[in-house]
């Protein structure tokens, strides 16, 4: 059984208006949208811009929306430090740009989500950097390829979109030994559901885009990790231009106000949906971790939190996909039949989307390379949302019904 998961200390900051200096504090935090300061002096200035005294003076450097955003997701995962991003992929970016350059080696997995692939594999080769990719559920390999001793090893806690689980304490073991740096996206998982810091990671990211967030309406990604070496991350993403917006981070922290309540509904939805789809004749394969056929299935059960108002109940993810049976034009027939659930290339809102890989977020991966990793043109990625599961099942068993086998 994984750690337990309730609203304790850290989660509880969720629920609180950040810290602020007033006689009688406004119940909700107020959106600071100015671009740049005013300083006292040539000497605030300088030591303002060079981050020895604490303020702010250009949005890009900093405001405070962002950093209070940012000290509820550091508290979340247990980090030294956390930084709030324009978007997941400039958390990625930043990462990238901070820990890699011309001639270094990374290592990183064979799934991860389709722009995720892109900029740590062609596009870190075309600034010079080498690269091997690896199955991340197979520790020979990753063994073998960490005996180069790269800078980086990339992995996503829950794999987009077939839903591998990385074995984190074992990755990090070997991570140590080699003095590789362990990357982990943690976008499916949130830290409700894993808190890689705490499994020995050395930096956790997510898209907040997603489940943080919860309603569909922001971009931005978080950075969080140990100190050291957080001093390049936060150059990087102040002078590359990676900085999150005011109202964004505000959004955000509304957004992550119900994370205790979204994150158990949405995956527990998940798991009631998985096992419906599991018996659908129109239906091939189910690949879920909360499945017991899952190959993953026992590994999820240790890492994932559990809940322990539910008698320790594991939880696997609010993130599903399943294979149609017959050939892709079955994909488009499911779309028109489930008209109220959308399809949405994207996840981790409180409406449960639908999505397709072959034609979305894998869309740049050569057909042979998704198909060898199980990603078919019938495959369908469902993000659950956490609508009364009586309605959500209601609607897919309709759609599933309606398509002619
Ligand atoms: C696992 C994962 N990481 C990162 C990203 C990128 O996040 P964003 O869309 O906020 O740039 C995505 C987007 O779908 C994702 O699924």
């Amino acid at each position: 059984m994984g750690k337990p998961i309730q609203l304790g200390e850290e989660e509880e900051c969720l629920l609180r208006t950040s810290n602020l200096n007033f006689a009688c504090p406004p119940s909700t935090p107020p959106i600071f949208p100015a671009a740049v300061y005013a300083c006292e002096s040539t000497d605030q200035a300088e030591q303002l811009l060079g981050g020895v005294a604490d303020g702010y003076v250009y949005q890009r450097d900093g405001h405070p929306n962002a950093d209070w955003l940012a000290e509820k997701c550091r508290k979340l995962h247990h980090a030294d430090s956390a930084t709030i991003t324009s978007s997941g992929m400039a958390a990625l970016g930043a990462t990238l740009l901070s820990h890699a350059q011309s001639g270094d080696h990374m290592v990183i997995s064979d799934q991860l989500y389709g722009r995720t692939s892109l900029v740590f594999g062609s596009e870190a080769r075309r600034l010079g950097i080498t690269v091997t990719e690896v199955d991340v559920t197979n520790l020979a390999e990753v063994q073998t390829a960490l005996k180069s001793k790269p800078r980086l090893l990339l992995v996503e806690t829950i794999s987009n979109p077939l839903t591998r689980i990385a074995n984190l304490p074992a990755l990090a073991e070997m991570t140590q030994s080699s003095k590789t740096l362990l990357v982990v996206d943690n976008t499916f998982a949130t830290p409700l559901g894993c808190q890689p810091l705490t499994l020995g990671a050395d930096l956790v990211i997510e898209s907040m885009s997603k489940l943080m967030n919860g309603h569909g309406d922001l971009m931005l990604g978080l950075i969080a990790g140990k100190e050291r070496g957080w001093d390049r991350i936060r150059q990087t993403v102040a002078a590359w231009g990676f900085a999150s917006s005011p109202f964004d981070c505000w959004l955000a922290e509304r957004g992550l106000a119900t994370l205790g309540l979204r994150v158990p509904r949405a995956f527990d939805n998940a798991q009631a949906v998985a096992e419906l789809l599991q018996g659908h004749p129109a239906v091939d394969e189910v690949i879920y971790p909360g499945l017991p056929a899952h190959p993953d299935h026992e590994l999820a059960s240790e890492l994932m939190m559990a809940d322990t108002n539910q008698g320790g109940k594991s939880r696997y993810g609010h993130v599903l996909s399943f294979h149609l049976r017959g050939d892709a034009t079955r994909v488009d027939q499911l779309i028109q039949a489930t008209k109220s659930i959308e399809f949405c290339p994207s996840l981790g809102e409180v409406r449960t989307t639908l999505s397709h890989p072959a034609s979305t977020s894998h869309r740049a991966m050569p057909a042979p390379q998704r198909e060898k990793l199980g990603i078919r043109t019938g495959t369908v990625r469902l993000s659950l949302g956490i609508e009364s599961i009586h309605w959500l099942t209601q609607q897919l068993q309709a759609a599933l019904d309606s398509l002619d086998l």
